[in-house]
């Protein structure tokens, strides 16, 4: 079964093809990074009118890089949250229109879901029970997954998301935007020299970033960071830390199979070798270009929900604030 995936529900227009949820055929990106960055962060207007723009082009894209046809298409599956209001509604009535038009059914797509399973991507399929760190720019979810679609929350942040910590300290080191790359790559030949707090929330699987970004801050008011590359490697340091500690220990409580990790902070050099240290369990990991938002995991995970029996039809609405 061969899936068309679309993803527009942040700042990516992204379109991929995929066969049964596994094998990626192509995997096109169109990043609106350079749009937004001259504002230090995603303008939601902007976005979803580069989206208009971008959707019908990277779609076709994705067809001829697949060698696949139209009438090679099985199935239509696209975000319907969450996300940005305006981004994902260009998505979803793409693919409505799509499947409407062609008669292909239609599956919509919980983001982090998606995420998710990026990890089906590669060689090694993920066992189940597994635990899944989202680690994205909007969350960070410590997930218990028991079998497709089977999903138990046990942890959350209660501030600020990973990537978010990340944009918001590498905007004070003035890194730039999008701060997560930024700092990871100031900090790959730095050393991490700044004494950072970290919020362990003992006794959950919960996170909190905000105290950690509010000491750079002040260490940066008061003048007392000299080198901006060591600042980026303790504070990386820190996250890192934190996330890796909370995901091994909530895996060893729950007695999982396997860590997965996924969402665009998945991408950090630190986190993926130091989870691999002190995982265990195997860890299995996207390459960076399938943690960050991309539709290829939207439509793997469209392939194991129309499996499941799920589908969605014309009547598909976006929701911003979907939960897992
Ligand atoms: O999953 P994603 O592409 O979009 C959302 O669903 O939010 O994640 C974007 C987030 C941003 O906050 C970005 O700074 C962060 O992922 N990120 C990273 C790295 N690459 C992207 N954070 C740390 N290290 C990286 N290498
Ligand atoms: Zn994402």
């Amino acid at each position: 079964m061969i899936l068309l995936g679309i993803e527009t529900s942040c700042d990516e227009t992204a379109a991929a093809v995929v066969e049964n949820g596994r094998q990626i055929l192509s995997n096109v990106v169109n990043s609106q990074i350079d749009i937004h960055a001259r504002y230090g962060g995603v303008v939601p207007e902007v976005a979803s009118r580069q989206h208009i723009l971008s959707i019908i082009p990277v779609i076709d894209e994705a067809l001829r890089q697949s060698k696949a046809d139209w009438d090679d298409i099985n199935a239509i599956a696209t975000t319907c949250g969450p996300g940005l209001a305006g981004s994902l509604l260009v998505g979803a009535n793409t693919a409505k229109a799509i499947s409407y038009g062609r008669n292909l059914p239609l599956i919509g797509v919980n983001h982090l879901e998606g995420h998710i399973y990026a990890n089906w991507l590669g060689e090694e399929e993920p066992e189940f029970p597994l635990l899944c760190l989202v680690v994205s720019g909007g969350h960070t979810d410590l997930i218990l997954m028991k079998n497709h679609g089977d999903y138990t929350l046990l942890g959350k942040t209660r501030d600020d998301a990973a990537g978010e910590a990340f944009d918001k300290a590498a905007r004070i080191l003035g890194l730039g935007y999008p701060g997560g790359p930024a700092i990871d790559k100031a900090a790959s030949s730095a050393k991490a020299d700044l004494k950072l707090p970290r919020a362990w929330l003992k006794g959950t699987a919960d996170f909190s970033f905000s105290g950690l970004k509010t000491a750079l801050l002040r260490l940066n008011d008061a003048g007392e960071i000299n080198n901006i590359n060591n600042a980026a490697a303790s504070f990386q340091e820190a996250v890192v830390d934190v996330l890796v500690r909370k995901t091994v220990n909530t895996a060893a409580k729950h007695g999982v199979a396997q860590i997965l990790l996924s969402g665009g902070v998945a991408a950090n050099s630190l986190l993926r070798q130091r989870i691999r240290d002190f995982s265990p369990v195997p860890v299995l990991i996207p390459p960076p270009v399938l943690c960050t938002d991309n539709a290829a995991m939207v439509a793997a995970c469209g392939f194991f929900r129309i499996q499941s029996g799920n589908s969605s039809n014309i009547e598909l609405d976006v929701e911003p604030s979907l939960a897992m």
